[in-house]
């Protein structure tokens, strides 16, 4: 169920995997680092084995597919073990393919007229996005006002240093972001600066 594994942790690392071998040692940094929750992008020709060798092989983490954005990739990646699927916007076809799945669904919204959308789908728990552009803690505060009955995980251009700004927010369940895991570290495989951006991270949330 979407709202447990939103749960697992306030912070859903956002990564894009190049190289199908880097995704193991990835999902362990982050574990280690004390974030149970993974979302590998839908970006790159390795993200679907990326996916799997995850869910096979690093117990205890949770592993998402983002970037889903038809319904033929949502049964790819969940095909491949993915336990939620995370889109960057809503369509009818995304929305009534989700309904006939069990997976859990984070669809991204990020203006009034989507979360309406998303809310007459029957969905309530919605990725912001891009939250920094689309108008930040503020709009979710204004959204919130307008529909209490909705729970939002903003993402895009979220980082440390403005992820309490969210989390001051009560309907903020998690925020997403890829600074934990950027190309930099990943490319000079440096797993043990990715635990410890991640244990930073944690350490930091202010709720
Ligand atoms: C996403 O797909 O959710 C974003 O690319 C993550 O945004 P960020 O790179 O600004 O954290």
């Amino acid at each position: 169920m979407l709202e447990n594994i939103l749960k697992i942790s306030p912070i859903v690392p956002v990564v894009t995997i190049k190289k199908v071998e880097d995704a193991v040692p990835i999902a362990k940094a982050l574990l280690a680092g004390g974030i149970g929750v993974i979302e590998i992008t839908l970006r790159t020709d390795a993200a679907l084995k990326a996916i799997a060798d995850v869910s096979k092989n690093v117990s205890g983490m949770t592993v998402g597919a983002g970037t889903i954005s038809n319904p033929e990739q949502f049964k790819q990646a969940t095909d491949a073990g993915a336990k939620f699927i995370v889109t960057p916007g809503l369509t009818t076809k995304l929305a009534q393919f989700a309904q006939t799945q069990k997976t859990a669904f984070l669809p991204g919204v990020a203006t009034i007229s989507e979360i309406m959308h998303a809310r007459e789908n029957g969905f309530s728990y919605l990725k912001f996005f891009p939250a920094s552009l689309a108008g930040g803690a503020p709009a979710i505060k204004q959204f919130t006002s307008l529909f209490s009955d909705i729970q939002f995980c903003p993402t895009g251009g979220v980082n440390l240093e403005n992820m309490n700004e969210y989390f001051s927010i009560s309907k903020v369940v998690c925020i997403g972001g890829s600074w934990i895991t950027p190309d930099s570290l990943i490319g000079t495989k440096n797993w043990s600066e990715i635990e410890r951006l991640s244990a930073e991270a944690i350490s930091k949330v202010k709720r």
